[in-house]
């Protein structure tokens, strides 16, 4: 299994490009086989998240074809409408697909997914979702079995603005009769990115980005060629890279209102962040000052993405900083690799306590889940030595080669 060995100390320098979002571009591939005609997705990350979409996709009976970093999706010949386990337990946003096959077949069977073990994850607004739309979900051990034969459009209400059952909703009632209305719906840029999509399909979506969501069933969607919108935890992790390292980098095709919840923090603060229409100039300073409290919510909040990484920069500012977790029950296990690099932590449930310390120390850590590992990474850049990181097919599900990334800017970090 592959590992980073990261040699701590050199400055970020540089320009880097920010490529479409993995959580826009898991969503848009569920929404192509909403069609049977030809779907491109432009600007693609070959990370493990979107590989494993695809192979979902294929066994489906969908051609689904890399061209350069687009993805070409013919669902024409599309015939199962199962996501079996084997697929399901690999990625969460397998179920994502439950929405799309039901919309597309009038039924289908999933199982309960994987993903990040970051908490719980029930998928509970999902299928209450589901069955609001008069789709008969029946659960069976591992399995869901669902007959949409009879959906037609309804007011929902969700009672957390989950961002999946949000998506999932949506891909399940573009094709149904009546208006669906979600209320309390997840805002993220995502969902945005998603309702343009399908309307660029022919959907009538409205309302994305605010917390009530309208669908107006419509009979049958086209195909479509669609450039998804860029990552933005992404772009944060390299803001905050920058941020850690002194560094002073120029992030070009990223989104500056989506990562505003993070650089109104950290501007005067860790490092001067200036934006324009596309991209970000991040500048840090020789040590950065401790950020008060920082504190997980749905969008427009900080990101839970994020959490990690701006932990991380915690662990080597100035100051004491209050971390807290509202969205996921168990998203601190990075901790505890970042204290054996020397890090002054004490985690009390959804908190974490952070007094930042000169200096962190190069040793072995492990990455548990995507955004910690891109934590440990981090800290890796600014460690005394060398820092062995573990388990690196955590980060390669959601960072397209990141270590190619951070040595375009100078980092030293290889993989081995
Ligand atoms: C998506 C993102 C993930 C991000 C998260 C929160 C994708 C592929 N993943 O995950 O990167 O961290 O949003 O911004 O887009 N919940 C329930 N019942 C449900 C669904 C969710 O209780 O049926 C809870 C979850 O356990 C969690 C919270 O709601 O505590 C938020 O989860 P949700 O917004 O659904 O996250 P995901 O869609 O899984």
């Amino acid at each position: 299994m592959d590992k980073f060995y990261i040699k701590g100390g050199a400055k970020l320098d540089g320009e880097i490009e920010v490529y479409s979002a993995k959580n826009s571009v898991l969503a848009l591939l569920a929404a192509s086989i909403l069609t049977d005609e030809k779907v491109v997705i432009h600007s693609c990350p070959k990370i493990g998240d979107v590989y494993s979409m695809i192979k979902i996709l294929q066994y489906l009976g969908c051609k689904v074809e890399w061209q350069g970093d687009s993805i070409v999706i013919d669902s024409s010949q599309a015939d199962k409408h199962d996501i079996p386990l084997q697929y399901g337990q690999e990625i969460r946003s397998s179920i994502f697909m439950l929405g799309s096959i039901l919309a597309r077949f009038k039924k289908a069977k999933a199982v309960f997914p994987g993903g990040c073990d970051i908490g719980l994850r029930p998928i509970d607004l999902h299928l209450k979702g589901l069955r609001e739309l008069n789709v008969v979900v029946q659960e069976q051990g591992a399995n869901i079995f669902c007959n949409g034969e009879n959906a037609r459009g309804k007011k929902i209400h969700l009672d957390f603005p989950s961002v999946g059952a949000t998506e999932n909703i949506m891909l399940a009632s573009v094709l149904i009769k009546g208006k669906t209305t979600i209320c309390n719906a997840a805002k993220e840029p995502e969902i945005v990115c998603l309702q343009d999509m399908l309307n660029k399909m022919g959907a009538k979506v409205s309302g994305a980005g605010t917390g009530m969501i309208e669908i107006e069933g419509v009979k049958k969607l086209s195909g479509t060629e669609f450039v998804p919108i860029s990552d933005r935890i992404v772009a944060g992790t390299y803001i905050i890279a920058a941020a850690m390292t002194k560094g002073k980098v120029h992030i070009k095709n990223c989104r500056p209102n989506d990562l505003y919840s993070l650089t109104s923090k950290l501007n005067g603060v860790a490092c001067d962040v200036l934006a324009s229409d596309n991209d970000l100039l991040v500048k840090g300073y020789d040590r950065p000052q401790s950020v008060l409290t920082v504190e997980t919510l749905p969008y427009p909040g900080f990101p839970t993405d994020l959490q990690a990484q701006m932990l991380a920069l915690q662990t080597i500012s100035q100051g004491t900083s209050v971390v807290v977790e509202n969205i996921f029950e168990t998203r601190f296990k990075h901790v505890g690799e970042l204290i054996k690099m020397g890090a002054q932590i004490v985690v009390k449930d959804r908190y974490a306590i952070v007094r930042g310390v000169q200096k962190l120390y190069g040793c072995q850590v492990s990455a548990y889940d995507l955004r910690g590992g891109a934590s440990l990474v981090l800290a890796g850049l600014v460690a005394d030595g060398t820092t062995v990181v573990n388990n690196v097919r955590h980060i390669d599900r959601g960072y397209f080669q990141l270590e190619e990334a951070l040595s375009s800017l100078g980092g030293c970090i290889k993989r081995v």
